[in-house]
């Protein structure tokens, strides 16, 4: 299963799709091959490894899964009817499909007579699938919520200007980042007052293989000659102030995780409503003062409504350091399960794509 894992993290880190891998063992426990899943619509990854073998060897043979087979036909057909056909004895796998219509395989290939083992590894891989389960099982994507400040907490200067608030170091950290999303996500003040790409870019400027979906939220116009109107993904707007809706329309268009630049009243609408699952929180040394603060309103109207964080790592990039940080489970699932029970109307006009649908 540690070798499953390893094969799972070779595939794209961002899509809609599950990363999984799978090792088939003879009933002796060699190798006979690996597998792993590249991307929507390629084999998922026991069918990858399986396609690796000999048909003939795969006769009482052992398939080590990542994650539950599916008893599904979608872009491809289900792994638990192609197991069975294989003739596999043996199915071991970490942790249950919580997809409400994918799961069951398991099921299937006990009824049919194969023995099913569960749980192994399950911790490390319900971590290392963790955007994709909260996505499946909250039906909204990963939310993380990224800015630069000062070393006051500041995000702009009192004009509204905020390039570059860190240096270059941490700025190739954001592009990084945005890559390893789905989606990156600003409110339109951003738009308004920074005129942003939101394209993931190297060193030299240069775009890379992996471009977020760019979101912009609210509801004045993104201008005709915005740059975000050039991105090579298409824009997509989403008018309205429901951020729950918003999201929800984003996963039902296949976005897994959104990466959220802002600004300050988007970010802490989000942060007030429950809807974060991470910070990217990148301070420079310096001191701005004045207004322009990185949250506004969090609903914290007394100290022990605080919000309180895990700090997950502290990172230098150059001058500037990164805190990532995360929500303190008890306090995100209470507000998680506030946030289930507002019932939010879904107001929004839904996601527009200025070319097409995401
Ligand atoms: N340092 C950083 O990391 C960083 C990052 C980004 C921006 N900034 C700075 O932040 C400033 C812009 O701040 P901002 O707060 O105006 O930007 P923003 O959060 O990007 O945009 C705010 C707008 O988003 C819309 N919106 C959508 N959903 C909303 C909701 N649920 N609640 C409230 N508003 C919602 C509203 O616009 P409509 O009226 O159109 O509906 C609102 O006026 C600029 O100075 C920029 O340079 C700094």
């Amino acid at each position: 299963m540690r070798r499953g894992l390893e094969l799972a993290a070779l595939g794209p880190v961002v899509g809609d799709h599950a990363r999984v891998g799978a090792v088939i063992l003879s009933p002796t426990g060699d190798v006979l091959a690996e597998g792993w899943h590249k991307g929507a619509g390629t084999p998922h990854a026991e069918v990858d490894a399986m396609a690796k073998v000999d048909p003939s060897l795969l006769r009482g043979a052992t398939a080590v899964v990542t994650l539950e087979p599916c008893n599904h036909t979608g872009r491809t057909g289900p792994c638990a009817v192609a197991l069975l056909e294989a003739g596999v004895a043996r199915v071991v796998y970490a942790i249950d499909d919580p997809g409400a219509d994918v799961h069951g395989g398991a099921d299937r290939l006990r009824a049919a007579g194969v023995e099913v083992v569960s749980g192994v590894l399950a911790d490390q891989a319900e971590a290392f699938l963790e955007r994709w389960l909260l996505s499946v099982r909250l039906g909204r994507p990963w939310v993380t919520v990224k800015w630069a400040s000062s070393l006051d907490g500041r995000a702009a200067a009192a004009d509204g200007t905020s390039k570059w608030i860190t240096g270059a170091a941490a700025r190739q950290h954001v592009h990084e980042q945005r890559a390893a999303h789905d989606a990156i996500l600003v409110g339109t003040g951003t738009v308004l007052a920074d005129d942003p790409s939101l394209t993931a870019r190297g060193d030299a400027g240069e775009l890379l293989a992996d471009q977020p979906l760019p979101v912009v939220l609210g509801d004045r116009p993104v201008p005709a000659d915005a740059a975000v109107r050039q991105h090579p993904r298409g824009l997509v707007t989403l008018s309205g102030h429901d951020l729950a809706a918003a999201l929800g329309a984003l996963r039902g268009h296949g976005v897994h995780s959104v990466f959220v630049e802002g600004g300050p009243t988007v970010a802490s609408a989000l942060i007030a409503a429950g809807l974060v699952d991470e910070y990217l929180v990148y301070i420079a040394p310096v001191l701005i003062g004045g207004p322009r603060v990185a949250l506004d309103d969090l609903g914290v109207g007394s100290i022990s409504g605080r919000r309180r964080l895990d700090v997950l790592s502290t990172t230098s990039l150059g001058p500037d350091l990164l805190v990532r940080a995360r929500p303190q489970r008890a306090q995100h699932q209470h507000l998680q399960h506030d946030q289930q029970h507002a019932a939010p109307g879904h107001g929004d006009d839904g996601p527009t794509n200025d070319r097409s649908t995401p």
